[in-house]
């Protein structure tokens, strides 16, 4: 299993190109299985995550294709008819998000069965939320040893649908599903995330009728059939605040190009807070910071416009070298602090107290080997590792591969010693 070495010490200096976000990649590519037509994805990240989905759906019959564009990566995605709608536990299990082509199947093809996900690192992260919306619009949904049987037979129907808390994946299946019901969805208390407009508006592009795109009301009036687009996926929010972060936390300048500022407010705010100079254009933020310590803020993630609860961990790392004592609240997800423990091993003073971890900044950390254990928690440990005295080795990087696209190769063009040491046995 690959390992991460990184000699931290060194200022970031330079500029960083963002990669589509992995978020909206993945449920546009589900999407794709919403018509007989062509769908073509520009600004596509590479990523394991990616490539997992477009093996599952070419199990499912659609035919993946991915081409280097003029302007950038590029999937093409043709699913002339729904081949198998079988998603396997070895498949969903894998990646949650793969458990999102039920909707889509159910709209296309009037039946599915699709393993459940089960739990994973960060909690339980149930998918009851989905399952209600689809049973209101009248698929009929039985659960049998660990899999979703789902059956509309005569197509789905339009409904009202309020979900008690936000939750991102559960808006979007329900819009994977609802833009082919007959009738009009509303759905209430809908998630409001860039990547949720972003397949709103690729779902627009391909002949969906949905109004409301960003806000937490959403109509749909279903059509009878969607056409073929042409869509480039929203800049990745999460890999750009990583990168924020990580030039936060090493000093020097970085600017982050082709990515959307305003969809960074609640990050950029607090790094602003904290004493980095922020300078944000249209489609460019630099980052500064010149010498001067940081000063520790207190946060709590909620969903968008609130802090990401995807980049916690990272400005926690930033938060371990801060001058005095942060708060950091977790409200999204329940166990979500798998870090904290990696993060003591360099020498962090971190204590957790149910959803609250109290950050004392120290003067300085030190590199050692860490692991990583989920997407979000082990780039907060390759940023504490970039200013850590000495190396620190980051063991299980298949976690990192899922989203960031040339990690190393990103950070090293800007000044970092940070490189992948290959396929050795994983010693964490
Ligand atoms: C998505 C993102 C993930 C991000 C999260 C919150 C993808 C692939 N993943 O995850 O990176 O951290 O949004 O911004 O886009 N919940 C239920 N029942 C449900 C659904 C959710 O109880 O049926 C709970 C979850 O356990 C969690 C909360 O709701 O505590 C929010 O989860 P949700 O917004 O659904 O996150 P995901 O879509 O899984």
């Amino acid at each position: 299993m690959d390992r991460i070495a990184i000699v931290g010490g060194a200022p970031l200096n330079g500029s960083i190109p963002i990669s589509g976000a992995k978020n909206s990649a993945i449920k546009l590519m589900a999407a794709s299985l919403l018509t007989d037509q062509p769908l073509r994805l520009t600004n596509m990240p590479r990523l394991a995550d990616t490539r997992f989905l477009a093996r599952l759906l070419r199990r499912l019959g659609t035919e993946v294709t991915e081409i280097d564009g003029p302007e950038g990566p590029e999937t093409l995605l043709h699913t002339p008819e729904i081949v198998s709608a079988f998603a396997s536990y070895d498949l969903v299990r894998q990646m949650r998000a793969s458990f999102n082509v039920l909707g889509p199947l159910i709209a296309r093809s009037g039946h599915a069965k699709v393993s459940l996900p089960g739990g994973c690192a960060i909690g339980g992260r149930p998918v009851d939320l989905h399952l209600k919306a689809l049973e209101a619009l009248g698929a009929h949904i039985d659960l049998n040893e660990g899999y979703v049987y789902a059956q509309a037979p005569r197509g789905l129907t339009g409904a009202k649908i309020e979900f008690p808390f936000v939750s991102v994946g559960a808006t979007e299946h329900t819009l994977l599903a609802a833009v082919l019901a007959q009738g009009e969805t509303v759905i209430l208390n809908a998630a409001r995330e860039p990547e949720i407009v972003d397949v709103i508006e690729c779902l627009i592009r391909m002949g969906a009728k949905i109004e409301g795109a960003g806000t937490s009301t959403l109509h749909i009036q279903g059509v009878d059939r969607l056409d073929g687009a042409t869509h480039p996926v929203v800049p990745d929010r999460i890999e750009a605040g990583t990168y924020a972060v990580a030039a936060a936390m090493t000093g020097g300048k970085v600017t982050l190009t082709g990515c959307r500022p305003e969809h960074m407010g609640a990050l950029l705010s607090k790094l602003e807070e904290a004493g980095v100079t922020v300078r944000r254009a249209e489609a460019s933020v630099e980052i500064e910071r010149q010498g001067e310590r940081l000063r520790a803020v207190d946060l709590v993630t909620d969903p968008y416009p609130g802090f990401a609860t995807d980049l916690q961990a990272q400005f926690m790392a930033l938060m371990t070298l801060a001058s005095g004592e942060s708060v950091i609240r977790e409200t999204v997800f329940e166990n979500r602090f798998m870090h904290v423990s990696e993060l003591a091993r360099l020498g962090a003073d971190i204590s957790v107290h149910g959803g609250e971890a109290r950050v004392k900044g120290v003067e300085t950390l030190r590199g050692a080997p860490v692991m990583a254990t989920d997407l979000r928690a082990s780039v907060g440990l390759v940023i504490a590792g970039l200013a850590a005295r000495g190396e620190t080795v980051v063991h299980r990087v298949y976690h990192l591969d899922r989203g960031f696209e040339r990690l190393e190769e990103k950070l090293s063009n800007c000044g970092a010693d940070i490189r992948r040491l290959k396929g050795e046995e994983d010693a964490a």
